[in-house]
């Protein structure tokens, strides 16, 4: 087996710091997902797309989880803008895509159109509960989405440079490390031990572990990304075989669309070179919206084949006393009380009050750091 073929067939690259811009004009600003996306589109990481949806490809994602032309896809790439802004777009006109005064990409405007917010929601989200952070952000963004290919002409300042890779390169990395099957593993969390035990579970059946973390905007109280970076560099330092395991960065933003973020994780995560793609609980789900095993259901809509990533689902896991080890429901005899078992808000709220966290949720070592990254923050603050 090799390494997992783009999802559409070929990477796309979409980079052009040279293109010459001088006589492009009119502008786009862009927000931080916008902006990200721009990039992602342009790295490969979202291939086959070359650009923001258009009208016909957006409502076949929002209805079908699948582009026109049949992959499954299952998150709207879009940019919307104001309509104000919109109004003085010309089809087919060049348009600079800007943050801040900087131009970080040009995009050949295809159409313009106004979604249908609520069924958006809906479709993606499940719920259109604007408590919901990704909901909450979809009626945020301006009304009027803008489609067309881009071209990236220069790259975002790369947060955590030392562990940003683009998928041509970690493709390029996994092949001269000699992995055949290599299992990519999403997170938005520092990595604690139930996390560990899937992923060592995992790293058990194949020749190696892409550590992907999510980077990109999360909900403010989310863990910020440059403390759980250093949460990951300590755990992998004292607990991975260094030879079997390769921490780089996802700069994508969080939607928090539950079973269909888990869809478009895994598509991404095959385009980095992933052959498998790990599912637990839960996964990028928030609150109650979605059931616990809801993120692995969905993926029964596809076939192996269209899909083109094996994915690999696991149990809620936890600490059992009696058992003495990690384990789940399918390999555990003893009841509820013998579990370890935080909630995420918990754990976030032991952690900003200095209190640590017991040994078998979370490594001391992991803790030490994430204590100490989240006083200073509150420090700062
Ligand atoms: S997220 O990006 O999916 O929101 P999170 O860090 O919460 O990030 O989870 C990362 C991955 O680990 C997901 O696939 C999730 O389903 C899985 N996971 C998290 N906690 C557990 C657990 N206790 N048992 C099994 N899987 C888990």
């Amino acid at each position: 087996m090799g390494l997992s073929k783009p999802h559409g067939g070929k990477l796309i690259n979409r980079i052009d710091e040279k293109r010459e811009i001088d006589a492009v004009v009119n502008k786009i600003e862009l927000d931080n997902m916008a902006l990200s996306d721009l990039e992602l589109i342009a790295v490969g990481a979202y291939s086959p797309l070359i650009g923001f949806l258009g009208k016909k490809d957006y409502e076949s994602v929002i209805h079908n989880m699948r582009l026109t032309t049949g992959e499954p896809w299952s998150i709207p790439i879009t940019l919307p803008v104001e309509e104000s802004i919109a109004d003085r777009l010309v089809i087919g006109e060049e348009v600079r895509l800007v943050q801040n005064g900087e131009t970080y990409g040009i995009i050949t405007v295809t159409e313009k159109y106004i979604p249908n917010k609520e069924i958006e929601a809906f479709k993606v989200y499940k719920t259109n509960d604007r408590q919901h952070p990704g909901v909450m952000n979809l009626f945020k963004r301006p009304n009027v989405y803008i489609a067309g290919p881009i071209n990236l002409v220069r790259r975002p300042k790369k947060e955590f440079s030392n562990y940003y890779l683009d998928p041509v390169q970690t493709r390029n990395l996994f092949d001269r490390l000699g992995w055949k099957t290599v299992v990519g593993f999403q997170t938005r969390n520092p990595v604690h031990r139930a996390h560990e035990y899937i992923q060592k579970s995992a790293l058990e059946i194949v020749d190696g572990l892409f550590l992907n973390p999510l980077v990109g905007e999360t909900k403010s109280d989310d863990i910020p990304s440059e403390i759980r970076m250093e949460s990951y560099q300590v755990l992998l330092e004292k607990y991975y075989p260094k030879d079997r395991v390769f921490l780089s960065v996802f700069p994508a933003a969080m939607r928090y669309a539950g079973p269909r973020e888990a869809i478009f994780h895994a598509l991404v995560r095959k385009n980095y070179g992933c052959t498998h793609f790990i599912v637990g609980r839960d996964h990028a789900g928030v609150g109650n919206y979605y059931g616990t095993y809801d993120a692995q259901k969905i993926f029964s809509n596809f076939s192996n084949e269209e899909l083109g990533i094996q994915t690999l689902f696991f149990e809620h896991s936890f600490y059992c006393k009696k058992c003495g080890n990690m384990a789940s429901e399918k390999t555990c005899p003893h009841d509820k009380d013998d579990h370890i078992i935080l909630s995420g808000t918990k754990v976030r709220e032991m952690l900003k009050n200095g209190k640590k966290p017991p040994k078998e949720f979370s490594r001391p070592e992991v803790v030490e750091v994430l204590i100490k990254g989240l006083q200073d923050t509150y420090t700062k603050i």
